[in-house]
């Protein structure tokens, strides 16, 4: 268990060797020597009618002599056993615990609850070597690899060529601890990569004596924040994740803005690429110091990106990624020594990237297809990445599709007369009383609504300031449902003479949210704010439904919001806006960095990368600039929810308000000015 293998052995045998014919990983470095402890599991005792078995304690064997010195010098947790030293006497049901810890205190967190079964690339081998001898010429490297060849299996094996000058060294020095080596014999641990490009397993890295310890980075390279987990390959437990931003933000906000440095400074794509990758190195120091480890034992790293990210940092010049048709100069997964591209890791360390879908689809989409899996269900999910370019897939089991669409920064709180990030003094939540159109809202770091006793003293300390993403969905969404803008987003004037939340603004209307009080900002919902998230969600929404389209369906059956916008947005009214198609609300989850999670998968377990690798050859790439019904769609997606389609799931959870038009929907500056010739123009020249 977990796996639920079973199978018939005969008594005596060892529970790691059963684990193994079954093809269950167990992990194990020191070949059965019970000196390392990794291979631990745990009997359940009881009467399993399901597998027609009582399982018990006393059909295991006694614990021998070293698995007894095993427990005396570094303790066994109250019920594991050593399966290389446990053997089988009878029936029995067999946890393989997924986390089996051996420097506990090195374990901060999880960052993610999924157990990810573990097949990484990576293992470590503890082998004897049999000392020189004056009669035997075989060189040490020689020896060493007969001896991998005969304890582990490894066949023709490599070597990292770093490791050649330190060989000798290495395998005379004097093990550190309390490691036992049988006499006329060197003991040495081997780092072994088994997922090279090559099918010829290669020893990356080699030490004195046991280690007992691999570790691995998952990062995800986003344009403003940069995401890393730690984690020891050997027990598939996060170690420290932390994140830091993008240092690319002072080259351009956004991508674009990035690939237009490129373009215009000759050695602009250099100073980005060199930028990423010392942030990476600062991030890796970063989580290392959190974990207490050494960076020289990080072995193997994952990297997902956009594609334009994946570009600079693979350092690649990304303008064929700002133009037409937005050639990607590579889009499989690559592998390659860390230390090529200045990761400061392991001399002996790898580093795989996902690969990318599309010119806008990127590593980071498949990242998230990796972690959510579409393709491994019947049901029609539906996969969204807001970000300035939003990032759609479409799929189950049968078949998959992928888009992008230029959402632009107005779900992120830019080009919002209020907009800000998501910090204290932000307004968070919002809600209108449709009688009298008066408001309360929620601010980040202060407990108190605002119409609750207290809140104006404790808003003090933070300020009420702005509007984050988040809230400027809620307030839209409110100011729909409580009549105050029509569907098709216009403020209605009317108003003004019933609330003195209706103000003029020559030809246009605002929603005055918050008076300033002692001398804070005036906040208010414009008309323009009102256009620029119609102008964002018509983009999303049109990309979306040409991907329904394709796939021939009127309905999603379930929805994940990948990324930090779809962690704070209450789908009720994501749908209100139609956002998002209609679909029953308790579908519609927040799955956070997916990206993130899927270059873990990919960092425990190799089958991933394979599976990834297939799944992304196989996804139909979607071209929404190109779709001549694209244009008929986003109009449609303009209107409160749309112009077309039917929420019927959403009208049974809120009341939708009756049709009102209302005439002035061009929005102060002229909100149409931007429409979809000015979205597509800026999205197109983007990329992912
Ligand atoms: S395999 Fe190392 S202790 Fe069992």
């Amino acid at each position: 268990m977990p796996s639920g293998k079973r199978g018939r052995f005969a008594v005596g045998t060892p529970i790691l060797d059963a684990a193994r014919t079954l093809g269950v990983y167990v992990e194990s470095v020191c070949g059965g020597r019970a000196t390392c402890g990794r291979c631990q599991i745990e009997i359940q005792e009881g009467n399993f009618a399901k597998h027609k078995i009582v399982s018990s304690a006393d059909h295991i064997s006694p614990p021998g002599p070293k698995e007894q010195r095993y427990d005396r010098v570094r303790g066994l947790p109250e019920g594991r056993r050593l399966s290389c030293s446990a053997t089988i006497q009878g029936d029995l049901v067999v946890d393989v615990p997924q986390d089996t810890v051996i420097n506990a205190q090195v374990i901060r967190k999880a960052a993610t609850d999924r157990v990810i079964e573990r097949n990484s690339p990576i293992q470590l081998c503890y082998v004897e070597v049999e000392q020189p001898d004056m009669h035997a010429p075989l060189g040490d490297l020689d020896r060493l690899k007969a001896t991998l060849e005969a304890d582990w299996g490894w066949k023709d094996m490599l070597v990292a060529p770093y490791l050649l000058p330190q060989l000798q060294k290495i395998m005379r020095a004097r093990p550190q601890g309390d490691l036992e080596v049988s006499e006329g014999k060197w003991g040495v641990t081997a780092v072994v990569h088994r997922d090279m490009d090559s099918s010829r397993p290669f020893i990356t890295a080699l030490y004195p004596g046991l280690k007992n310890e691999a570790y691995g980075i998952a990062c995800d390279i986003g344009s403003t924040t940069i995401a890393m987990h730690l984690v020891s390959l050997l027990s598939g437990r996060i170690v420290a994740s932390a994140g830091t931003p993008n240092p690319q933000i002072r080259f351009g906000e956004d991508v674009m803005s990035r690939v237009s440095y490129v373009m215009m400074n000759p050695d602009g794509q250099e100073a980005m690429t060199k930028a990423v990758r010392g942030a990476v190195n600062d991030l890796i120091g970063k989580v290392c110091a959190e974990g207490g480890i050494n960076r020289g034992d990080i072995f193997d790293s994952v990297f997902v990106a956009n594609p334009i990210m994946h570009h600079l940092f693979l350092g690649i010049d990304p303008t064929e990624l700002g133009q037409a048709p937005f050639a990607l100069a590579v889009s499989g997964s690559m592998q390659f020594w860390a230390h090529e591209i200045g990761i400061e890791i392991s001399p002996g360390a790898r580093l795989y990237t996902l690969p990318c879908i599309a010119g806008h689809v990127g590593a980071d989409a498949a990242g998230a297809t990796l972690s959510e899996g579409p393709y491994r269900q019947d049901r029609m999910m539906l996969l969204v990445d807001v970000g300035t370019n939003a990032e759609i897939v479409l799929g189950n089991r049968n078949r998959v599709v992928a888009a992008s669409s230029p959402t632009g920064p107005a779900f992120e709180g830019a080009e919002i007369s209020s907009g800000q990030r998501a910090a204290p003094g932000a307004i968070e939540r919002v809600r209108i009383d449709p009688q009298t159109l008066e408001s309360r809202y929620r601010v980040i770091g202060v407990e108190q609504w605002s119409d609750e006793p207290g809140f104006e003293e404790a808003a003090l300390a933070t300020g009420v300031t702005g509007i984050c993403g988040s809230a400027i969905i809620e307030v839209v969404a409110e100011m729909f449902l409580t009549g105050i803008i029509s569907e098709d987003g216009v403020v209605d004037g009317s108003l003004a003479a019933r609330s003195p939340r209706i103000l003029q603004n020559g030809r246009t209307f605002s929603y005055l949210l918050r008076e300033g009080v002692d001398g804070g900002p005036r906040i208010t919902v414009t008309q323009n704010d009102v256009r620029a998230i119609q102008l964002a969600k018509a983009a999303l929404y049109a990309g979306i439904k040409l991907l329904m389209e394709k796939q021939g369906v009127t309905t999603v059956d379930t929805i994940r919001f990948a990324g930090a916008f779809g962690s704070f947005i209450d789908p009720k009214y994501a749908m209100t806006l139609g956002i998002i198609p209609d679909c029953e609300l308790h579908e519609v989850k927040a799955v956070g960095n997916a990206a993130g999670t899927g270059a873990l998968m990919a960092l425990l377990n190799r089958d991933h990368r394979r599976e990834i690798e297939a799944e992304v050859r196989r996804i139909e790439k979607i071209e929404t600039a190109l779709e001549p019904g694209f244009q008929q769609l986003f109009i449609d997606a303009m209107a409160l929810p749309n112009k077309v389609d039917a929420f019927p799931h959403l009208a049974g959870e809120v009341t939708l308000p009756p049709r009102k038009v209302l005439e002035n929907a061009g929005g102060e500056g002229g909100g149409r000015r931007r429409g979809r010739e000015g979205r597509r123009g800026r999205g197109d020249s983007v990329g992912g």
